[in-house]
């Protein structure tokens, strides 16, 4: 069967958003309207798989759905030309997780290495929910029949196992399948489409770690909602070393701070990073920054401003969010009636 090229990505209502999040994710997000059906969610029922002390309770959720919300629209996502709503909005996000509970297997589950990293060693402790979390994201992606997502090179292992859940779903209820009128298969097997390392953003502390919400220092990271003079400052304060700018990017290799900071402006600026050290290499790391920080504000504060503008009308954010969970959940019902159908749930 071909299958409606359609896009689903997620992202958690955790924390603040930040430089990373917008590069490495949004901004691609943003430009897939171009050419995809494009369906973006707030996963806040995977927010809740880290203890409540982690995910902040319930104004805390609140106020991390409707940021995520506004960052999409702020950041050029068209909620009436696409989907944007949040998943808990939607049940056959759950109702599918549950079928697919029982498709996957404990085996793919216990190799998954972000369970392994956020289980960490106390797993007797770690909630159900989050050994669950990556069959839930293959019912986010699978409810809506999504045949393309995109993701960070951390999500890779995630979406291979979305696909060996609709593969072994296709083979389990094959004859079903074939019975209730669906030719070669139920479910797509979804493509990824990973960013680049290139897009992974650093730390401005520490070149070698990943820019992070939660790194306790504030200037290791941009976050979305930052003004200019926290952003300029913030990159001016960034770690380098003493050398020049290289001139071929290969000299960036053995240096994570350079080659972040060279990477940030060429993700901004929408370029290579040779092309950013044809301008810049030879030169003093000062003047970079400066031209660094000066793009960094013409890009970023427009979406800081945006979304300090949509988040103080949060009944607006609201009813983009019911909007959105209308026409999702009039998607995922049609699959999710198919689905009773092809395991045998009875339904009126
Ligand atoms: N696990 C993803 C992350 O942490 C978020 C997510 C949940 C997602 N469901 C998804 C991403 C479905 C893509 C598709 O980044």
């Amino acid at each position: 069967m071909a299958f409606k090229q359609r896009v689903f990505s997620g992202v958690q209502p955790t924390g603040n958003l930040h430089l990373g999040n917008y590069l490495g994710a949004i901004k691609r997000f943003v430009e897939l309207q171009q050419t995809y059906d494009c369906i973006y969610c707030v996963v806040d029922m995977h927010a809740i798989t880290v203890p409540v002390s982690v995910w902040g309770g319930p104004a805390e959720l609140r106020r991390a759905t409707r940021e995520v919300t506004a960052a999409y629209i702020a950041c050029g996502i068209d909620p009436n030309k696409h989907i944007v709503f949040n998943q808990s909005q939607v049940a056959g996000h759950a109702e599918l997780a549950w079928v697919f509970n029982c498709v996957a297997r404990m085996g793919w589950l216990g190799r998954m290495t972000q369970f392994k990293e956020k289980a960490g060693k106390d797993r007797e402790n770690a909630s159900v929910g989050l050994f669950a979390y990556p069959a839930l994201m293959a019912a986010d992606i699978l409810v809506h029949r999504a045949t393309h997502v995109p993701v960070g090179e951390d999500q890779k292992q995630h979406l291979e196992l979305t696909r060996d859940i609709a593969q072994k779903f296709n083979n389990d209820f094959a004859e079903s399948i074939a019975a209730n009128g669906h030719e070669g298969g139920f479910f797509p097997l979804t493509e990824p489409i990973i960013q680049g390392p290139g897009m992974r953003i650093m730390s401005l502390r520490d070149g070698t770690k990943k820019m992070s919400k939660s790194d306790a220092s504030d200037n290791s990271r941009i976050n979305l909602t930052d003004d200019a003079d926290t952003i300029a400052q913030k990159i001016r304060r960034a770690k380098t070393d003493p050398d020049a700018l290289p001139s071929e990017e290969a000299g960036l290799e053995p240096r994570p701070e350079a080659d972040n900071l060279v990477g940030i402006y060429a993700a901004l600026a929408d370029t290579t990073k040779a092309e950013v050290l044809k301008q810049f290499g030879g030169g003093q790391f000062s003047t970079f920054k400066t031209a660094l920080a000066d793009l960094a504000v013409a890009k970023l504060s427009p979406i800081a401003a945006e979304m300090k503008r949509l988040t103080a009308d949060p009944a607006h954010i609201d009813a983009v969010l019911a909007g959105g969970s209308d026409r999702a959940g009039a998607i995922a019902a049609e699959t999710m009636n198919a689905v009773k159908d092809i395991v045998g749930f009875i339904r009126h």
